[in-house]
C-alpha cells in the first residue's frame, strides 16, 4: 500500500514538477513565510522536508535572506524536483532523500518544515518522528487540514488526502517536550529543553 502510493506520487510528481518549478509568489507562499519570519533567527539551521522545487528556498533565504543559504537543506525523494531546485538556486544544497529515515543526527536543525507534504505521503507518523529526531527548536507544518474524514482530495486524486486536523495535534501531543502553536493553517511545534508540564 506504502509502495503502490509512493509510486503513485512519483509518476505524477516527474510529470508536474515544472509546474511547481514555476514558484510563482503567491499570496500563501507570502503569508506563511511571513509567519516563519517571526521564528526563524539569523543563525538558525534550516532542513526543508520535501522542499520541491525550492520555493520556500525562494521565499526565505533568497528573498527575505532570512538565513544564510549555507544554513540552508532541502530534501527530496524525487528527482525531478530537486535538478529544477538545484538549478535555479546553485547556491543552496539540495539533496535527494526520504523523510522517512533522515540522513543526519539529533537535534541537527533548529528549523524543520514540512510544507504542504503530509498530504502526499501515506502515514505522517514517522515522518513526523523523524523530524521531531533531527530538531533542535521549531517544527513547522502546513498540510490541507480537514476537521472531518480524512479522505482523498477529487482533484488529485489516489496522491493526496486531507489531514484530519484534531487527530494530527493528537499525535503531537504523545511527543514530550514541546508546545503547540497555532497560527492560521500553520502548526508550529517548539521543542522545549526543558520538560513540558
Ligand atoms: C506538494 S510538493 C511541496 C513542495 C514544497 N514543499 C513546496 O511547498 O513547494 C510535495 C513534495 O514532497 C515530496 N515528498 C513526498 N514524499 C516524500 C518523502 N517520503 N520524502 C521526501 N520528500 C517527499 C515530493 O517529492 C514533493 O516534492
Amino acid at each position: 500500500m506504502v509502495r503502490e502510493w509512493e509510486q503513485r506520487w512519483d509518476d505524477w510528481s516527474e510529470d508536474q514538477f515544472s509546474a511547481f518549478a514555476e514558484l510563482k509568489v503567491d499570496t500563501q507562499v507570502v503569508s506563511r513565510t511571513d509567519t516563519l519570519a517571526e521564528i526563524i533567527g539569523p543563525e538558525d539551521h534550516i532542513l526543508d522536508i520535501g522542499c520541491g522545487a525550492g520555493r520556500y528556498h525562494r521565499s526565505l533565504v533568497e528573498q527575505r535572506k532570512l538565513a544564510p543559504a549555507s544554513n540552508y537543506i532541502g530534501l527530496d525523494r524525487t528527482r525531478g524536483m530537486l535538478d529544477e531546485a538545484s538549478a535555479r538556486y546553485p547556491e543552496a544544497f539540495f539533496c535527494i532523500g526520504d523523510a522517512f529515515n533522515l540522513p543526519f543526527s539529533d537535534s541537527s536543525f533548529e528549523i524543520c518544515l514540512s510544507m504542504d507534504v503530509l498530504q502526499h505521503i501515506p502515514d505522517y507518523r514517522r515522518l513526523v518522528e523523524e523530524m521531531y529526531r533531527v530538531c533542535g527548536k521549531y517544527m513547522i507544518f502546513v498540510t490541507w487540514w480537514t476537521h472531518g474524514e480524512e479522505e482523498n482530495r477529487a482533484d488529485y486524486p489516489k496522491i493526496s488526502k486531507l489531514i484530519n486536523f484534531e487527530r494530527f495535534v493528537g499525535f503531537i501531543k504523545t511527543f514530550p517536550n514541546k508546545k503547540i502553536l497555532y497560527k492560521n493553517e500553520i502548526i508550529l511545534v517548539e521543542k522545549l529543553l526543558i520538560p513540558d508540564a
